[in-house]
């Protein structure tokens, strides 16, 4: 896959990619501070620092943080590291990504002259694996026809989408951003049942995942400690150590149980300590045959450490609020914390790997069933693979 230029992704299912917004971020304000800080029971991130400012520190460059993102300078993120700023569909039809004094555009080329072009106005993944853009339509965010791969360092044409097609007017809803955002609104005309329009509102976009949309409102928490300074146990906000396993396991499935569940509620409002089965419907999916892609929640919860352990979660392996992923030796610390001594076969215990990655092994890299590559110029599939969390003898 490496060294090829055109990628043609064909995601069968959602997981994808994509798009955007922008707009009124020019003025390089917080909109996500802005928006919280006019409702009373939410405190705004930056009030969060004087209290937590290790943990507000390490979050600025955490994944969870940088999901969505405006484009208010010439800025692409990781999309700039791209080896060409063209990506051609055949010898007539091709794209480029152009810098102007206005911002940064898409254009579509046909025989060399320009056919449209559409400006960047948001940025959507954090480009630890891709960035998908969108461009605002009125109140509609478009997905933009090229996305970033940050494994290929290349454009490519956005998952989804027809192979040698034009297409810029797939919209990117709040489904979407109730995972990769804080919050959206919604406008919604309905004629009866049917649906006649559906857009969002632009202004009430909060970009990233800040620390209310996991903790939930913390206006009443700051209002407190600020007023009582010397009170060391936290007040008005979950206290995550009270939690059930499930609870636990919720707060990041709501995110982390792939978009298969149709949704009761909008999960914008889904706090720690929630019970996820009154947002998302439990009972009309298929959980049998989880993908490891996106769904990290059921094939994890199909694995003997988590069926036969009572404590075993998410956050036994993930820190949350950290900025750098740990490598394998140190997950590999968290399975011995629970293994000290497994037993192992002299095979197995020939391999150099054994003391210090048990990864590889138990938690190998899977094709997913649902996201496929195909290379420009080849015939056939290629596989995307992602590590299983289903934890097992392999
Ligand atoms: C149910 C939650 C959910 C929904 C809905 C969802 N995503 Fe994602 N998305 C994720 C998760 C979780 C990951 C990363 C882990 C994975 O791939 O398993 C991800 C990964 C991505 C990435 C790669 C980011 C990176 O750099 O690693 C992009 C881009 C993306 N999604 C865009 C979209 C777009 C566009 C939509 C709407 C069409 C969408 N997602 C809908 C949860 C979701
Ligand atoms: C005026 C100080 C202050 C501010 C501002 C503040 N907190 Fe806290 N917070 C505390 C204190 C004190 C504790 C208890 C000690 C600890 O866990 O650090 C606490 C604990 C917490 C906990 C831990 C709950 C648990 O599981 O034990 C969370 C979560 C939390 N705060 C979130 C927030 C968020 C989110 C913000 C910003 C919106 C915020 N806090 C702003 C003082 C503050
Ligand atoms: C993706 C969800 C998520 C986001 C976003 C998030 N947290 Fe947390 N936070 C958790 C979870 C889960 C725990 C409990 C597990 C742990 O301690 O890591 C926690 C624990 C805490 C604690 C108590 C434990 C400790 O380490 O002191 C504080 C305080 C806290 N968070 C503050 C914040 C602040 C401030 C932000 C924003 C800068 C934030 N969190 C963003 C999920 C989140
Ligand atoms: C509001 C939605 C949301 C919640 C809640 C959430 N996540 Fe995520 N998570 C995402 C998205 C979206 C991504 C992909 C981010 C990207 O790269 O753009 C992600 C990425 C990750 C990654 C990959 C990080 C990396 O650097 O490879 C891990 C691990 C993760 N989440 C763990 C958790 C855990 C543990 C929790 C619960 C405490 C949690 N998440 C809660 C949406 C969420
Ligand atoms: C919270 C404790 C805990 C942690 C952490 C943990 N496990 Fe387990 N694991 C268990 C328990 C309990 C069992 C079931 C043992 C039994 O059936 O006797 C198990 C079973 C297993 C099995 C046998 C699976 C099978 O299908 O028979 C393997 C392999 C395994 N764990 C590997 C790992 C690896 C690798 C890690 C780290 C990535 C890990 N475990 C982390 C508790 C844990
Ligand atoms: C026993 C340890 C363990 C537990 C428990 C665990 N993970 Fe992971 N997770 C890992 C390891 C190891 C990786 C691979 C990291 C790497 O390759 O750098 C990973 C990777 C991920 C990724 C990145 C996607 C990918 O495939 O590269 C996401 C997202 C994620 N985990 C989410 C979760 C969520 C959500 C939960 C709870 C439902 C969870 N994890 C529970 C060990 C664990
Ligand atoms: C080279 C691949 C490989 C590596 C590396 C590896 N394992 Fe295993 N593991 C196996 C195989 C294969 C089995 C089945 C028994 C056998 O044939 O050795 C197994 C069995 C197990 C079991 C089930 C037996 C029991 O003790 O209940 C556990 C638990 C386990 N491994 C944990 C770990 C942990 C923890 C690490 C890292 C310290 C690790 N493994 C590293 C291949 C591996």
């Amino acid at each position: 896959m490496r060294g090829s230029k055109r990628l043609l992704l064909i995601f069968t299912a959602i997981a994808g990619l994509i798009v955007l917004f922008s707009q009124c971020m020019d003025t390089g304000k917080h909109t996500a501070d802005v928006a919280l800080a006019t409702d009373s029971s939410f405190a705004g991130t930056k009030t969060c620092v004087q209290c937590h400012k290790g943990i507000y520190d390490s979050y600025l460059n955490n994944v969870h943080n940088n999901t969505s993102r405006p484009i208010s300078s010439h800025s692409l993120f990781q999309g700039d590291s791209a080896a060409s700023t063209e990506y051609s569909f055949n010898e007539h039809l091709k794209m480029k990504i152009e810098k102007r004094g206005n911002g940064v555009f898409q254009a579509v080329y046909v025989d060399g002259e320009k056919l449209i072009d559409r400006k960047f106005d948001v940025a959507i993944g954090s480009g630890k694996d891709a960035i998908t853009y969108g461009s605002w339509k009125k109140n509609n965010l478009q997905q933009m026809q090229l996305t970033y791969f940050s494994r290929i360092k290349s454009w490519a044409n956005s998952p989804g989408y027809a192979d040698q097609r034009i297409y810029f007017s797939r919209n990117i809803g709040s489904r979407c951003l109730q995972c990769h955002a804080s919050y959206a609104d919604e406008k919604i005309e309905k004629s009866g049942i049917l649906i006649t329009s559906q857009e969002l509102v632009k202004s009430s976009l909060v970009y990233g995942i800040n620390c209310e949309r996991c903790h939930g409102p913390a206006g009443k928490h700051v209002e407190f400690h600020i007023n009582n300074p010397n009170e060391k146990v936290a007040k008005y906000i979950a206290l995550y150590q009270s939690l059930s396993r499930k609870q636990k396991v919720d707060a990041c499935s709501v995110c982390h149980s792939g978009s298969d569940r149709p949704v009761l509620k909008t999960t914008f409002t889904f706090k720690l300590g929630d019970n996820l089965d009154e947002y998302l419907d439990k009972n009309s999916v298929a959980e049998a045959d989880p993908d490891v892609h996106g769904q990290q929640n059921q094939m994890l919860s199909s694995s003997q450490c988590y069926i036969k352990s009572s404590t075993l979660n998410c956050i036994t392996c993930h820190s949350v609020h950290d900025d750098k992923v740990p490598g394998l030796t140190l997950y590999s610390k968290k399975c011995m914390n629970c293994h000290q001594v497994p037993k192992h076969s002299d095979k197995t215990l020939a391999n150099a790997m054994v003391k210090t990655n048990c990864i590889d092994c138990h938690m190998p890299f899977q094709k997913s069933k649902v996201i496929s590559f195909k290379l420009a110029g080849k015939k056939g599939l290629d596989p995307y693979l992602l590590r299983t969390h289903k934890i097992a003898v392999y």
